[in-house]
Formats: structure tokens, sequence, C-alpha cells
């Protein structure tokens, strides 16, 4: 099957090795100007070339016009909670009151207030639910999601969580999904972080890895929830089994999860708002990538992490949605003007933060490059509903995009 996009505008295509770092002056390197048009067969780019000439070569295949419209790459969204159920609306007057996360979650509120209804619904209702957030994720751009457990906070539930992002990877014209394990977000109700840590390393690990249903391990590594060491404990034990290492860290102080991240050498270290800049060099030199999640300081009503820090040292840095009961958001465009408009970073920089860099740490189920444009990489891209790239993050609250390209299929907005 082959489909030919003809008439591009500009084409932010991003491509390269590994992550893009320091500040991103050079243009013309991630550009290329309008006119140009891609060949796209079976799910994959096969050629780029200018338009006119590939459409008098592939005559008799599906041709678009994009009339000049702009294209940047399909979004990655590197860190979400996808599935849960029930609604902590409520909580925004404890916030506006003064209570802290911490407080709230001691108040009733908070990650187990979203354990309950997730533990009470069916898989049928948690199908549906993630199907809508995937649905939403792709109006707004986003053609691959990390994806984590978390609400379940016992064996059973955990397993029924990740089962269901399983059955929701690979549904054609919705994002693709990497699963994560995040057993370690909380203590369960019925219990309490040490014995909860036990319960994890003798029984829900195990039992995640013997049914194989996770790429990854993720622990919240936060002062009153899992500290360092319990920390390292769950990550060792789950590199051990075979996964591959997340970890949120400094979420709302500098708790020693960064050195954490650096000696574990982990993927990706999440949040990372506090973290003190010797440990982000240490993260740096360890190969870390800095996870931003710039919507939780946005719904807590907090200043935003030093994203021009990065830039300024070369440190590798992502951004995503860390879609959950208290940051609803699955729009990673609407973050990207939060980037922009409210943090002064260029639209280059933020947009590689979200393709390029988020798909380093979070590798497409295919096998194939993505987070950019080139020949040999999945064909997932946007179409944007302006002649000007920029545009991708200059429409908040609005999808900036016409269309998307989904392993080469069509998904118009
Ligand atoms: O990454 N902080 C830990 N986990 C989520 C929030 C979970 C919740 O409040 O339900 C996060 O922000
Ligand atoms: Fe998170």
């Amino acid at each position: 099957m082959q489909r030919l996009l003809t008439n591009s505008g500009p084409i932010a295509h991003l491509s390269g090795v590994g992550p893009l770092t320091g500040e991103i002056e050079d243009l013309d390197k991630h550009i290329w100007s309008a006119g140009l048009g891609i060949l796209v067969e079976n799910g994959v780019i096969k050629r780029i070339a200018p338009s006119n000439e590939l459409s008098s070569e592939y005559t008799g295949v599906e041709i678009i016009d994009l009339g000049g419209k702009a294209i940047v790459p399909g979004l990655v969204d590197s860190h979400t909670h996808l599935l849960w159920a029930g609604d902590r609306s409520r909580e925004v007057s404890w916030k506006q009151q003064g209570f802290s996360y911490r407080e709230i979650a001691l108040k009733g509120g908070g990650i187990n207030a979203t354990v309950k209804p997730t533990r009470d619904s069916t898989d049928e209702d948690l199908r549906l639910i993630g199907i809508d957030r995937m649905q939403e994720a792709l109006r707004n751009g986003t053609t691959h999601m990390e994806a984590k457990s978390g609400y379940g906070l016992d064996t059973k539930t955990e397993l029924r969580l990740l089962s269901i992002g399983n059955q929701l990877n690979g549904i054609r014209k919705l994002p693709t999904l990497d699963l994560t394990w995040l057993g370690a977000h909380s203590a369960p109700p019925s219990s309490n972080i040490p014995d909860y840590c036990e319960e994890i390393l003798s029984d829900q690990l195990p039992a995640v890895l013997d049914q194989g249903i996770a790429r990854s391990a993720d622990v919240f590594c936060e002062p009153g929830w899992f500290n360092v060491e319990q920390s390292e404990d769950i990550l060792k034990a789950s590199r051990s089994g075979g996964l591959d290492l997340r970890i949120h860290i400094d979420e709302f102080v500098d708790g020693g999860g960064g050195d954490l991240a650096a000696e574990l050498s982990v993927t990706t270290a999440d949040h990372a708002h506090y973290t003190n800049p010797n440990s982000r060099d240490s993260m740096s030199k360890a190969g870390v990538n800095t996870g931003f999640l710039p919507g939780t300081p946005y719904a807590m009503g907090d200043d935003y992490p030093p994203f021009q820090d990065c830039l300024d040292n070369n440190w590798a840095w992502s951004f995503a949605s860390d879609f959950n009961p208290n940051c609803r958001t699955l729009s990673l465009p609407f973050l990207g003007s939060v980037l922009v408009q409210r943090n002064d970073i260029s639209p280059i920089a933020s947009l590689a933060a979200c393709s390029r860099n988020s798909a380093e740490t979070t590798p497409h189920p295919s096998g194939l490059k993505h987070g950019m444009i080139c020949e040999g990489a999945i064909a997932n891209l946007n179409i944007v509903n302006s002649p000007w790239w920029e545009a991708w993050c200059l429409q908040p609250g609005h999808s900036p995009f016409y269309a998307t390209m989904l392993a080469g299929d069509m998904i118009y907005h």
C-alpha cells in the first residue's frame, strides 16, 4: 500500500541520532523548506524528495495534496498514567485553600482516592476509558505513548491494568503504547510503605515478570512515598527480572532521587523539578534523560522546572504530559505552549523534547525509528493547520493539527 503526500510546507523533521541537546540554533539542520513530497509504503516512510519529482515517478498511487501545510513528527508522550477511573475535581478547592499535595493525600484525596474507583471498574469500563483517552491524545498529535499502571496497588489490579494496556496496544488508528509497571506508586489504603514494599518484592513484581506484560518499571521516589533505599531495592529487582527502568524523582523537594537515577543509569528520571545541579550533571554523565512534566506544576499552581538549565548544560531532556487524575491534559501542543509562551524555550527545542528526545526513552513496538521524519522511520507525522511549523505549539486549548498520519493511515481531525 503506497500513499504520496505532495506539496508540503516546511518539514520540522528532527532526524538524526540520539537526543538533541543544547541550544538548537541552526534551524537549517532540522527543518526542510517547503516543496517536498513524502512517499509512504506499508506504514513506513520510503522516500522524501521534491514533490514534483515524486508525483511524476509514482503515478497511480493515492495522492494527498497538503497545499503547503507544515509537517512535524508524530509526538511521543513518554510519561502517562493512562488507565484509572473516578474523578478528583473536588481537590481543586483544597489546593486553593493552601493544602499541599501531601496534605490532600492525608485528607483522603490523592492517589488512593483513585484506587477504589479503579479497582471497582470492570475490564470493559477501563478499556473504554483507555480508548477515549488514546483518541484524545491522537487528536493532539500523539502517535505513541508510555502508559503506567499504578492505581491498582494490589497484585490483582496492577496485573489487570497492564493486561488491559496490552490489549489496547496495536489497535489500528490509535496511538501505540509502551507499558510500565508502577506498582510502587503509593501504599494502598490498607497497608503502609514498608509492608507494601515487601509485598511488591515477594508477590507483585514476580507476577508482573511472569506474565511479561510490562517493558519497564517505575517507582514514585519522593520523601513521604518511597524513599531512596526502597526505590533502589524495587528498581534493582526489576532490572534483574529484565525490565527497563524509569523513576519519578524530586517532584516536590530534592529527595536524593537524582543520585539514585545516576547510580542505576535509569533510562529516564521524570518530574526532576527540584533536583540539584550536581545530581543533574551526574544523571547526564550516566546517560539518564531528564523527563520534565510541566502539566503538573501547571495544575498545582507551582513554578516551572529549569528547562533552560538543560539547554545551557547540554543535558538530554524531554517533556511529557504526566496525564493523571491531578493533571488531566493529554495535549503535548498545549504543554509546548507552556514551554514556549511561558518559559521562553524555542519552538524547535520544545518540539524536539516531545518527539525525537522522548522517542529515545520510549521505543516504538515496531523497532523502527520514530519521533522524527526520515526515510526508514515509521510513517507517524502531523500535518499542521498552518504554513508555519511553529504553529504546533501556538494554539493552546485547540489541536493545531489538520491531520495525523499514523503508521501510514491518514486521520483527519
Ligand atoms: O506523576 N506523583 C506521582 N504520580 C503522579 C500523580 C498521581 C496522582 O496524583 O494521582 C504524578 O504526578
Ligand atoms: Fe507521573
